[in-house]
C-alpha cells in the first residue's frame, strides 16, 4: 500500500517533469533566444570602438559549448563510410581545387571549438591549419603572437595570410579563413570554385554592402581567395598603407574587403543560378525557418543581394554556415555525409564525371559571376583531364 503510493507520487512528479520541459522547448520564448543573442552582440559591437564589429563571435559566448564528449571524436575520426563511399566525383575534384583552409582561433577555444572543427569538416580541405595565439602540434595551431581579443583580429587576419602567403603559396590553388564557429560544405566550395581560374584576382563569400563599393565578405561564414588575389594582397596590400591599414584592430573582414577593393581583387558572386546564397552567415535554423530574423537586424541593411527566408534562403550546394557551436557541427557532419531517404539517388555524373561537374558547376553560377559559359575553352592538364579556363 505504501509503496504503491510512493510509486504513483514519483510518476506523478516525472509527469510534471516532463510536461513542464516540453512547455518550455515549445514556447515562443525559447524560438527567440537565439534572436535575442544576436541582438545583443549587434548592442555590444556598435558601442565598441570600430563601430562595425557586428558580426564576430570569437571572443563572445553567445556559441554555446560543446558537450560533446571525446568519444564522439574518435567515433568521427574513425569513420569511413560517407554515403557509401560514393566520393569518387568529390575525390577527383580535390585534386583539381586545392583549397587551403586556416581557422582563426584563440588558446581558450582550442577545446571548446577548434579540435570540433578538426574532427568534422576541415579534414576535407586538402590542408588546415589553425592560427591562434598558442601552438598545438596536435591540432595543428599556430602561434601568431598577436593579442587576443577583438582589436587585434585583423593583425591576426594579416599575419596569417602573410604566414600561408610565404610558406604554402605554390601548393594550393584557394585559400579559404573560416571562424572557429564556421561549419563549411568542403565539396561545395570546390564545385563553386571550379570554373574559375585561380590566377584570377577574386574572392567570394557572403557579400555584405558597406564600406566599400564592390562588396566585402562577411568574416563569419568564411571567404576564400584565389592564389592571385593572395599574391596582390601580401605584395601590393600590405607594404602599402594606402591600400591596407596598418592599424591591429578593425573588423577584419571590412578591413580585408576595403583593401582587396583598392588592389583590384574582384568581390565575386557566389549565389547559385536561382540566386540561392552559398555563404550563410548564420545556423541554417535562423534563415530556413520564415520570420526568425527579425525585421530590423542590422543583416537586412548590410547583405548585398536579396536573401529569402524560408526553403529558398539556401543553394542545394550550400557552402557555409556560422553561429555552428560543436554540438550542431556533429548534426550537420551526420545529416549531410551520412543521413539518406532510402530510394531518391543523389544525381551522379557519369562519362567524363570531371567534365560533367565543371558543367553542372557552370551552370550553378550567380548572375554576376564574371565566368559566362561562352568563354570557356576545355584544356589538358597533366593528369589528362578536361578543364574548362578563361581563354
Ligand atoms: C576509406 O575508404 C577508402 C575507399 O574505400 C580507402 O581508400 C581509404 O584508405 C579508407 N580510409 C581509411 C582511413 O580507412
Ligand atoms: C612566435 O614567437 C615564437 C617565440 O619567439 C617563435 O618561435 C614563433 O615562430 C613565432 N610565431 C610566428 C608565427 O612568428
Ligand atoms: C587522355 O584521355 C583520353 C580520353 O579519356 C584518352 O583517349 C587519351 O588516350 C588520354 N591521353 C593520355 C596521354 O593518357
Amino acid at each position: 500500500m505504501f509503496h504503491k503510493n510512493v510509486y504513483s507520487l514519483i510518476y506523478v512528479l516525472i509527469g510534471v517533469a516532463i510536461g513542464l520541459l516540453i512547455s518550455f522547448l515549445a514556447s515562443p520564448d525559447y524560438a527567440t533566444v537565439g534572436k535575442f543573442a544576436y541582438q545583443q552582440q549587434r548592442s555590444a559591437a556598435i558601442t565598441s570602438d570600430d563601430g562595425h564589429g557586428h558580426h564576430d563571435a570569437h571572443n563572445d559566448e553567445e556559441v554555446d559549448d560543446s558537450h560533446a564528449p571525446n568519444s564522439i571524436l574518435n567515433f568521427h575520426a574513425g569513420s569511413n563510410h560517407t554515403h557509401g563511399g560514393e566520393t569518387e566525383v568529390a575525390d577527383k575534384i580535390k585534386n583539381h581545387v586545392r583549397v587551403f583552409c586556416w581557422i582563426l582561433t584563440g588558446k581558450q577555444n582550442h577545446d571548446k571549438r577548434a579540435k570540433h572543427v578538426k574532427a568534422t569538416w576541415a579534414k576535407r580541405c586538402n590542408k588546415f591549419l589553425f592560427m591562434s595565439s598558442e601552438e598545438d602540434p596536435e591540432l595543428p595551431s599556430v602561434n601568431l603572437n598577436i593579442s587576443e581579443g577583438r582589436n587585434h583580429l585583423w593583425a591576426k587576419t594579416k599575419a596569417a595570410f602573410k604566414l600561408i602567403h610565404d610558406q604554402y603559396i605554390g601548393d594550393y590553388d584557394w585559400f579559404l579563413k573560416a571562424d572557429d564557429d564556421t561549419y563549411v560544405v568542403v565539396e561545395n566550395l570546390r564545385f563553386l570554385l571550379l570554373p574559375h581560374d585561380p590566377e584570377e584576382p577574386v574572392f567570394f563569400g557572403c557579400k555584405f554592402k558597406p564600406f566599400t563599393k564592390q562588396g566585402y565578405m562577411s568574416g563569419g561564414a568564411g571567404y576564400v581567395l584565389s592564389r592571385q588575389a593572395l599574391k596582390k594582397f601580401v605584395g601590393e596590400g600590405l607594404p602599402n598603407p594606402k591600400k591596407c591599414s596598418l592599424s591591429e584592430g578593425g573588423a577584419e573582414d571590412a578591413e580585408m574587403g576595403k583593401c582587396l577593393e583598392k588592389i583590384g581583387v574582384k568581390a565575386g558572386d557566389s549565389r547559385d543560378s536561382e540566386g540561392h546564397h552559398r555563404f550563410l552567415p548564420f545556423v541554417p535554423e535562423h534563415h530556413l525557418i520564415p520570420g526568425h530574423i527579425d525585421p530590423t537586424f542590422w543583416f537586412w541593411q548590410y547583405t548585398y543581394y536579396p536573401i529569402d527566408q524560408g526553403p529558398g534562403c539556401c543553394s542545394d550546394y550550400a557552402v557555409s554556415f556560422h553561429y555552428v557551436n560543436a554540438n550542431l557541427m556533429y548534426v550537420l557532419e551526420y545529416l549531410i555525409y551520412h543521413l539518406r531517404a532510402f530510394g531518391i539517388a543523389s544525381p551522379h555524373a557519369s562519362g567524363d564525371e570531371i567534365k560533367a561537374a565543371y558543367e553542372a558547376a557552370i551552370s550553378n553560377m550567380g548572375a554576376d559571376d564574371v565566368f559566362k559559359k561562352s568563354n570557356a575553352t576545355p584544356k589538358k592538364t597533366s593528369s589528362n583531364t578536361t578543364i574548362i579556363t578563361k581563354p
